[in-house]
């Protein structure tokens, strides 16, 4: 059977998830950040997350290049940076939205959690480019909603 794009689409969309940046200070220097929703844990030893980039991404260079990234779970009032950050060509992060991390790497201001890894590996995966993290350090707060992302809106919990 061969599947078609629209309804494949249609499908993945009522995987309800949260919405993370994904943050990363490049080689030359700059302070970038992407929004993505494909973020999953995989192993807690190691303590190993993943997420998926797609291979046309402007920004694929920077993010699969060794070094640190940081996956940060956005709060429901967060959802203008989930906007921000899924421009194309508009990934340059705003000072007023990020603070340095421990290891060197820039994190989103009141994220739900933050997770501050080394690339471990990448893996083909079709269109996309699936890199796994591994957890060099973490910090979350207890409280404060997650934002939801369901059928291409945004939503909350009740
Ligand atoms: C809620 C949401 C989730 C997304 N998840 C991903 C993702 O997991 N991986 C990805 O490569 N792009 C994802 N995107 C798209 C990117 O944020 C962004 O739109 C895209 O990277 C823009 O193209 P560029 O990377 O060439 O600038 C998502 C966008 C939104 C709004």
């Amino acid at each position: 059977m061969s599947i078609n794009g629209r309804s494949f689409r249609n499908a993945l969309g009522r995987f309800a998830t949260g919405v993370c940046v994904i943050t990363r200070s490049t080689a030359d220097g700059r302070n970038v950040g992407m929004t993505a929703n494909s973020f999953a844990s995989v192993s807690l030893d190691p303590p190993l997350v993943l997420w998926s980039i797609q291979n046309s991404s402007d920004l694929f260079a920077d993010y699969t290049a060794a070094g640190r990234f940081a996956i940060n779970v956005l709060a429901l009032e967060q959802a203008h940076m989930s906007h921000t950050y899924a421009r194309k060509g508009d990934h340059l992060l705003d000072p007023e939205h990020c603070k340095p991390g421990r290891h060197g790497t820039p994190l989103i201001r009141n994220a739900l959690a933050s997770f501050e890894c080394d690339l471990f590996a990448t893996h083909p995966g079709g269109d996309h480019t699936i890199i796994v993290g591994k957890v060099r350090d973490l910090d979350h707060r207890p409280t404060g909603k997650p934002l939801l992302f369901s059928a291409g809106a945004y939503g909350e919990l009740h």
